[in-house]
């Protein structure tokens, strides 16, 4: 699969590394060119601008901090169209109302997936990969007491979220089909949330029973 990744940071490393290795075609794409052309280098990809990563992929991942979205968005226009668009992307402020010592956030905007599908009309939105830190994502570990890491996926577009759930499997990891891209901001919530709590100390997996356990369990 071609894969434009638009950003050249820990997660453009992270999940364009990962996919590069694994037999993917990936074009890194960034304002500066020789970001693009470090990382590319370093995980075996090619390097490009930021409209020729949104022009190359058949999924694009806007590996961007929040604030920077609606400018790129706006720049790459109609590029995305038809496109699957992976928004990995968080959109966390300091908890201001936190007791002293204590580092925790809050959202500083919600359904930022929704508002990236607002602004790239006929491109396939899909949220994936927020929650988990860029390490985990780039990290060999896939597996912990016994199970593969999840990663859930919320998209509206049946096609679209079955690449990405390949593409999360190319990682190794296990997608969930989490529901409609409407759902993608309980995963931002769920990440401001969760990083909190291990900013905190407080290992967020304890907090649920194994599926078995759980009393909300589907026929
Ligand atoms: N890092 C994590 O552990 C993690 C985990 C889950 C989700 N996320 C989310 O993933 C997204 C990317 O995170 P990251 O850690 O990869 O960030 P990062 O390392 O800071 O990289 C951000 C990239 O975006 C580019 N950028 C920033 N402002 C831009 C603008 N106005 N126009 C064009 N390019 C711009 C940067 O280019 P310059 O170098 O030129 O500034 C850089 O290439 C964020 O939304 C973050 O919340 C991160």
């Amino acid at each position: 699969m071609r894969i434009g990744i638009i950003g050249a940071g820990a997660m453009a490393r992270a999940l364009g590394g990962g996919w590069s290795a694994a037999g993917h075609e990936v074009l890194v794409g960034a304002r500066s060119a020789g970001a693009a052309g470090e990382l590319a280098a370093a995980i075996g990809a090619r390097a490009g601008t930021i409209t020729e990563a949104a022009g190359f992929g058949d999924v694009v991942v806007l590996a961007l901090p929040v604030p920077a979205l609606r400018e790129v968005l706006h720049a790459v226009g109609d590029l995305l169209v038809g496109r699957t668009i992976i928004d990995c992307t968080n959109a966390f402020a300091p908890d201001t109302a936190a007791p002293e010592g204590v580092t925790a956030f809050v959202l500083a905007e919600d359904a930022v997936a929704e508002r990236v599908s607002a602004q790239a009309p006929g491109a396939h939105v899909v949220k994936a990969f927020n929650l988990c830190a860029a390490e985990v994502w780039e990290a060999k570990a896939r597996v912990f007491d016994g199970r593969r890491l999840a990663v859930p996926l919320c998209g509206d577009d049946e096609t679209a979220v079955r690449a990405v759930a390949a593409l999360a499997e190319d990682l190794g990891l296990q997608p969930i089909s989490a529901g409609g891209l409407h759902r993608a901001r309980y995963l931002e919530a769920m990440s401001v949330f969760t990083v909190g709590l291990w900013f905190a100390g407080h290992d967020a997996r304890a907090m649920f029973p194994p599926l078995a356990a759980a009393f909300a369990v589907a026929d």
